[in-house]
């Protein structure tokens, strides 16, 4: 079987692509309040057209997929396109990014078609806070969501980007989350992925400055030994159920064994996180591709990956890192 393998040998085997550029919030990391300027519903992908390019990309080696937005769960019939996906009998693992305020009547159905893993972004425990951050009022939801997620057999990671002096001083708590359930939680550097491309730069919270922050409340930490190709360094504190982890997003102190390309809800294919977009493979099918050309053109965009994220960033043809996440997918 042909492989997808980069030129510095990468294997990519991992897809994260995104159901659409909608969200119910508007988290303040992530866009401006009035939103961002979605797509022509046309324009996105149809999930006939994600259905192939995940198909094709599978039987290219292809084995883990991540489905994420915006958010994946505001598009319609999102739960029938995972049903159908999950027939795909060479994914491992069908996974999910999601801010959780629209799902909790929907769990058990995700346990039962096999949904390995739901990545849950929340920033903060606090019901105010929640509402500052994503400028909407869904704390109650989303809480839900996580209980019930707890409950269930599905594995979870909570996503919490960290937001100088807004949530720092909650990593604490979130660790002590970690205690007696089997979480992960990961923190995040932030990234200007928020429609401006800017970021408060005079207080900058990188790996270092959150490992600091939590060796100032723990003595006991215990480091894990990464899953290859993670995002996150790992760590548990002694005794704790849980573990918890830093995502070096900004830093990209992860590059060196990148497994994973992403496809936009548009259907742009992105070789990276910080490229600006090297295709469109919506077009290129909607006007009549076969699989065989499918796969010669990914075989041969993977070629371009870069080595890093900022390779990728200096190669940019639009300079500013300016989208928002939520066109992106993350
Ligand atoms: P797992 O599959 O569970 O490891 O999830 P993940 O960390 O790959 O994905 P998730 O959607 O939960 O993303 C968590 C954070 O990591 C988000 O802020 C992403 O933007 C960031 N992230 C995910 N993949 C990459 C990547 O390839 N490079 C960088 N720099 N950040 C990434
Ligand atoms: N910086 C870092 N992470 C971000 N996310 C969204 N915007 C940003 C940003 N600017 C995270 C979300 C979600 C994941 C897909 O990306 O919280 O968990
Ligand atoms: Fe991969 Fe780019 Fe992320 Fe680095 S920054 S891990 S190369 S997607």
């Amino acid at each position: 079987m042909k492989m997808l393998t980069d030129k510095f040998g990468r294997q990519i085997t991992y897809l994260r692509l995104a159901i659409t550029d909608r969200c119910n919030l508007r988290c303040q990391y992530c866009m401006p309040a009035h939103g961002i300027d979605i797509v022509d519903r046309k324009d996105l992908l149809t999930y006939k057209e994600m259905y192939r390019i995940t198909r094709v990309l599978s039987e290219l080696g292809v084995n883990k997929v991540r489905l994420t937005g915006g958010e994946p769960f505001v598009r319609k019939d999102f739960i029938h396109f995972l049903e159908t996906l999950s027939f795909n009998d060479k994914l491992d693992q069908i996974n999910i990014t999601t801010n959780g305020a629209l799902i909790s009547k929907h769990i058990s159905k995700l346990e039962t078609l096999g949904i390995h893993a739901v990545n849950l972004s929340l920033d903060t425990l606090k019901a105010d806070k929640f509402k500052q951050i994503t400028r909407r009022d869904v704390f109650e939801e989303t809480i839900q969501t996580l209980d019930k997620l707890l409950a269930s057999k599905l594995t979870i990671k909570l996503n919490v980007v960290i937001l100088p002096g807004v949530n720092t001083n909650e990593i604490a708590s979130f660790i002590e989350l970690t205690k007696n359930k089997d979480i992960a939680v990961r923190f995040i550097e932030e990234m200007p992925f928020n429609g401006t491309g800017l970021r408060k730069t005079d207080e900058v919270w990188n790996l270092d400055k959150i490992y600091a922050e939590i060796q100032k409340s723990y003595k006991n930490i215990i480091p894990l030994v990464d899953k290859k190709s993670s995002t996150s360094k790992n760590f548990k504190i002694d005794g704790y159920t849980g573990s918890f982890g830093i995502i070096p997003a900004f830093t990209r102190t992860i590059c060196h064994d990148c497994n994973r390309i992403r496809i936009t809800a548009t259907g742009l294919f992105k070789n990276c996180l910080f490229d600006d977009g090297v295709f469109n493979i919506r077009d290129f099918i909607r006007n009549g591709a076969s699989d065989d050309e499918l796969k010669e053109l990914f075989i041969k965009t993977v070629q371009q990956k870069p080595i890093n994220g900022f390779v990728a960033e200096a190669n940019r043809k639009n300079k500013k890192v300016s989208e928002s996440m939520s066109t992106i997918g993350g």
